[in-house]
Order: C-alpha cells, then structure tokens, then sequence
C-alpha cells in the first residue's frame, strides 16, 4: 500500500508539468540580475504583496533572517510570537547572524497592547531597543491557525506609531489566504517586510522570496550574498515558483478540507485529543492523552502513515497536494487504532 507522508508540506515532489517548465525556463546568471525567469517572479509576488520589489532565495530561513538582518543593528530586539520559526526552528540565527536579542510574547498570536507592554525604547542604555514586531501567518507550531485581519492592523499600528518596523514570516501566507478569505495582499498590509515559501503547499522544490521597498530589497541582497545565498541559473527553480503560483494556489482549499477531514476523524478517537478549533488550514495537532508522541510515530510508520513530532505529546499531520482524501482517511484510521492500544 503506497506510503501517505503527512510529516509536512515540504515533501511533495515536482509534478510533470511543474518540471516541464523549469526544464523550459529562460535563464541567466543571477548573481548579475540577469536570469529573465527570477526577475519574472520577483516582480509577480511583489505585486501580489503590494511592495516595491521583492527578492528571490533558496529558503524561507535565509527570507526571514536576512529581511530581520536588514531591519535591526547587534544588540536590537525583536518582538515575536510563542514559538515562532526565525526563533525556534532556524539554528539561532537570529541570535548567530543578526545579533539580535529576541522577547517572546505569551501566545501564538498577540495584540496591540502586547506589542506596547513590550516596547523597550533606545533612550534607556541598559535595554536593549525594540526595533522589530515579528508575526508568523499561519502559525505553524500553533497548528496553521490565522490570524485575523483586523488583529494583524492592530498590532501593525501599534508597532509603526512606536517607530518599529513589522516583519511578516508568511510562509504559509497563500493557506492563510485561503482560509480567511482575504487576499495575500490584504494579510501583507501593514508589513514592511514579508517572507513567502513556495517550497511548502505550494509544492515548488525550493524558493522563498522576500519582499519588501526597494531601499530593504537593495540590503537584502546584499545580505543574501554574505549568507552564500547568491545562485547563478536559478530560473529553473523560479520557473517552478511560477508554476506553483499559477497552477497550485487556488487548490489549497482541498489541503485544508482533507486536514479538517482528518480532525473530524479523530474527535472522538481514544487517548488522544484534536482541538477542531485550531484547524484552520492544512496542520492537524494531535495530542497523545496517554503514551507519547515518538510512539505513536513509530507504530504508524509501520502501517504506510508518516507523522512529524511537535514536542513528547504532540504529533503534527500536515496535507499537501501529494496526499489525497482517501490517504487522510486511511491515516486517521492507523492513528485511532494505534492510539487506542496505548496503556
Ligand atoms: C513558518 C515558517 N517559516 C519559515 C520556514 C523556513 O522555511 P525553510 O525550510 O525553507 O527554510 C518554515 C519551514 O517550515 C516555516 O514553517
């Protein structure tokens, strides 16, 4: 029985068409700003994030870190949520490349009056001075909730009438304009700078860009060429970029029912819990109520379910466009059973 891997949306593989083009594409050396196909997509997601200009790298770490590098100076804060990827999952590079100090709020997601509580300013010499408010949407460890649209304006304003500057991690910014209902372009107003993947639902083998005015582009790229970041004929992994924009952005609804298909599924499973609630858009936690996560994991493997970890008790199922309603279902399936024998 074929293998259903729900460990992440960064699994999927490029599908005939998406290769088609990238062995198709017009392509240059970069590095100069000469491959057509890059300078394609830069300009597509910058318009469709309404900004100046945009900046095409390999990965969504080095998007974050160097749009938050070219906002802060050694020494500076950055205002982000519980458990947010530039600070969780990305090698402290916060800490290693940009020198930045971090505060990390309460919850996943926070408000205005979070951003003003705290605020540190630069007048003091024994703070370190809030530069940055950092929002991830959606929120992976959180389980791809969304924020709210008036929420992010919120907290946006707050930050800007404290002369900070807003940083959006949005690497999954296409599912949550998909789920909200609001345009990519509304989740970015308000940010100074966003960072979108395409390598995860979007089913592109690599790429993220940033995006930004030009004046944060023009440090960004240099920041990407200290970062090693610069790549030559990279149009054939642009052109794979476009592909998923054009062809794979308008099915991630089908993502988000199989994930709130698959919660459904286990509502009322044994021994473990699905917050439904929490399911907004492609990620489905589930809570191991009695046993842990790694077991779990490790008995599905053998029935054909691949399964990530988010911490002892926590497994995290991720759809994508390579797995289908009846793969979701036979998961569900595999995890209650398993879930069920656990003492
Ligand atoms: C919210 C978020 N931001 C950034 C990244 C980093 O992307 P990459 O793996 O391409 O470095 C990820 C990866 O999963 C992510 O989930």
């Amino acid at each position: 029985m074929a293998v259903v891997d729900l460990r992440s949306d960064t699994v999927t593989r490029p599908s005939a068409e998406m290769r088609r083009a990238m062995a198709d594409a017009d392509v240059g050396d970069d590095v100069y700003g000469e491959d057509p196909t890059v300078r394609k997509l830069e300009e597509r997601v910058a318009t469709l994030l309404g900004t100046e200009a945009a900046l095409w790298v390999p990965t969504g770490t080095m998007a974050n870190q160097i749009a938050l590098k070219a906002h802060v100076r050694p020494g500076d804060e950055i205002i982000i949520g519980k458990d947010a990827h530039c600070w969780r999952h990305e090698s402290g590079a916060l800490a290693a490349l940009a020198g930045a100090q971090t505060q990390t709020m309460a919850d996943y997601r926070f408000t205005a009056a979070d951003v003003r509580a705290a605020y540190k300013s630069s007048d003091d010499p024994y703070l370190s001075p809030t530069r940055v408010v950092a929002v991830e949407n959606t929120h992976n460890m959180a389980g791809g909730i969304c924020w709210d649209k008036a929420q992010l304006a919120e907290v946006t304003h707050a930050a800007h009438a404290l002369g900070m500057v807003t940083h959006l991690d949005g690497a999954r910014l296409w599912n949550a304009a998909a789920a909200s209902g609001s345009t990519e372009l509304e989740l970015a107003a308000g940010f100074d700078s966003i960072s979108v993947c395409l390598s995860k639902g979007l089913g592109a083998p690599a790429g993220s860009l940033v995006a930004s005015t030009r004046e944060v582009i023009r440090r960004c790229h240099r920041l990407r060429k200290m970062h090693g970041g610069g790549m030559r004929q990279v149009g054939i992994l642009a052109a794979a970029g476009l592909y998923a924009l054009e062809h794979n952005r308008a099915r991630l609804g089908e993502d988000h029912a199989n994930a709130h298909a698959l919660a459904v599924a286990l509502v009322n499973a044994k021994n473990l819990t699905v917050d439904l609630t929490n399911v907004h858009t492609n990620i489905v936690m589930i809570d191991i109520v009695k046993g842990t996560a790694d077991a779990v994991i490790g008995v599905a493997r053998e029935d054909g379910i691949l399964l990530g970890s988010a911490g002892p008790h926590r497994v995290r199922a991720v759809t994508h466009l390579d797995v289908g309603r009846d793969g979701v279902m036979r998961a569900a399936k595999v995890i209650a059973d398993i879930a069920a024998t656990l003492a």
